[in-house]
């Protein structure tokens, strides 16, 4: 038997593929996982869609349990993960997982926000290390977002920023959110990396009919209303003349 790693897609229950769909009509259990991104719809228009039960599951159930993989030895059983599967970093362990205990493992594969930002006008091929921000407490303000973006300026190269999210608690990032997080980090190390004068470019909901782009200096961009997420925020490098005038669209 089988264990699926599905992508549903950006925005919503009909951005499945055809083979996707197709297997989880197939699978005996479908679950989802809803800790690596936001999907632009219920889970019960899923079901309905889909035809299926759908059981949400958490990072510690896929990560830290064999339950998974130990149901598929005997049944087949479909992961859904909201974009694409690997467009988060979590799910290659499941598929050594897999391998060590014999067990069938296969992938399909769909739309992910890390070619979907190419809707920007940035190229896809000049962007360096992609990186996300957590969000921030009493002991834990961490520095890494600004250090890529430091370390992609210097190559010229454009930064995706992700944003985190704890659908337990309802919370997911903002644009706003994180150019705050990103300015506080500048006032602790003035570097001169990410100021209110940093040109970026906020983006919400790519893949759905009212997505969001916005490009701007950080302090206006702090101003917008970007509405409903999933956001995430580009910091670009170097502009060729051709990702300049795309850009204008949305200013
Ligand atoms: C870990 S990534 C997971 C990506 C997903 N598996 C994929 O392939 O697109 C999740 C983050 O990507 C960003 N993101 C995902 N979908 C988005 C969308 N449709 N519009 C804007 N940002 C999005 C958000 O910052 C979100 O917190």
């Amino acid at each position: 038997m089988t264990l699926y790693l599905i992508g549903t897609g950006l925005n919503d229950e009909r951005d499945i593929t055809i083979k996707g769909l197709e297997t989880i009509k197939s699978c005996d259990e479908v679950y989802l996982e809803n800790y690596t991104s936001l999907i632009n719809c219920s889970i019960s228009d899923l079901e309905k869609y889909y035809g299926k039960k759908i059981t949400i599951v958490d990072r510690k159930f896929v990560e830290q349990t064999d339950e998974l993989v130990n149901s598929s030895k005997t049944k087949n059983i479909a992961l859904l993960v909201i974009g694409d599967p690997f467009g988060a970093t979590t799910h290659i362990d499941l598929m050594l997982r897999c391998k060590k205990e014999s067990v069938g493992f296969k992938i399909i594969n769909n739309a992910s926000i890390l070619t979907a930002i190419g809707i920007t006008g940035l190229q896809i091929y000049k962007f360096g290390k992609t990186t996300s921000i957590p969000f921030p407490d009493k002991n834990f303000r961490p520095e890494t977002s600004y250090e890529v973006i430091k370390q992609n300026k210097i190559l010229g190269l454009h930064t995706l920023v992700m944003l985190d999210l704890k659908p337990e608690q309802d919370k997911f990032m903002t644009v706003s959110e994180a150019i705050n997080i990103l300015l506080e980090i500048e006032s602790r190390k003035h570097q001169n990396v990410f100021t209110k004068e940093t040109f970026c470019v906020g983006v919400a909901r790519i893949g759905s009919d009212d997505f969001v782009i916005k490009s701007g200096i950080a302090s206006d961009l702090l101003k917008e209303d970007f509405g409903k997420q999933p956001h995430s925020l580009i910091v670009p490098g170097e502009l060729h003349f051709v990702e300049e005038d795309a850009l204008k669209m949305w200013k």
